[in-house]
């Protein structure tokens, strides 16, 4: 049988893609790593199909290494007979704790089915949220930015984990970057907040995400300069 890693979006359950949720109908136990993934689940699936995995908070590779084998073999049992779905916001290939998951399995129980579902990443959703135009040719950089640090060099950065924005902010603006700070963004829990000043957004939380664009960088967009002259507007 087969073992989903099922991306939910970055919040908002009406962001669950078609195919997540189809699948998350079909399997028999959903496994869900966090509070508020299993909340976004829990809206497409009822509590008795919602499975308990338990994970430590702990930063210690061992203690991690030991509690990621032990839910791979819980859901590596379970699969022997079921389908069964792991959850993760976002997608489950981006910066997720799936990717440990995937590797226990791959590592004890080679056996095991893996297939991938795709989710509407912060990492996109970011540019809707934020009203940012990503033009085509233009190049992205995806980095993280926890406890204040401020990673520079391409013109424009996603900056996930952002846990300390006054600061990552003040070492940003230092280095000629305009910045913009999204939390929790089309999430249903907590309040959503968009805004430049860093001041606002000084208590920590988890699910904030900065954007970087270096200051004065020239684009040239195709249809960026019309001429409204009489003879163009007709
Ligand atoms: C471990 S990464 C998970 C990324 C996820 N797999 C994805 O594809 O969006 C967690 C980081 O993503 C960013 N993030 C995820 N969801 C977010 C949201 N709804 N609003 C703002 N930031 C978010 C935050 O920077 C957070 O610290």
């Amino acid at each position: 049988m087969t073992v989903y890693g099922v991306g939910l979006g970055p919040g908002d359950p009406k962001l669950v893609t078609v195919k997540g949720r189809d699948i998350l109908d079909s399997v028999t136990t959903v496994y869900s790593p966090g509070r508020l993934s299993r909340t976004v689940a829990r809206q497409h699936v009822p509590s008795s199909r919602i499975g308990d995995l338990d994970f430590p908070m702990t930063r210690d590779p061992d203690k991690l290494r030991r509690a990621w084998k032990d839910a791979a073999n819980a859901v590596a049992e379970k699969a022997m007979s079921d389908d069964v779905a792991f959850v993760t916001l976002g997608d489950p290939n981006v910066y997720s704790t799936f990717g440990h998951l995937r590797r226990t399995l791959s590592a004890f129980h080679p056996a095991i089915s893996v297939e991938v579902i795709p989710g509407v990443s912060a990492m996109t959703a970011f540019a809707t949220a934020l009203d940012i135009e990503i033009e085509s040719g233009t190049g992205l950089s995806l980095r993280e930015a926890a406890n204040g640090s401020a990673p520079t060099g391409p013109d424009r950065m996603i900056l996930f984990k952002v846990t300390d924005a006054v600061e990552t902010h003040e070492k940003l603006t230092a280095a000629g970057y305009n910045v913009q700070f999204g939390r929790r963004l089309f999430m249903e829990q907590g309040e959503t907040m968009i805004t430049t000043d860093p001041t606002e957004i000084a208590e920590r939380d988890y699910y904030t995400l900065a954007y970087a664009e270096r200051e004065g960088i020239e684009q040239t967009v195709p249809t960026a300069a019309f001429n409204t002259s009489s003879e163009e507007s007709v």
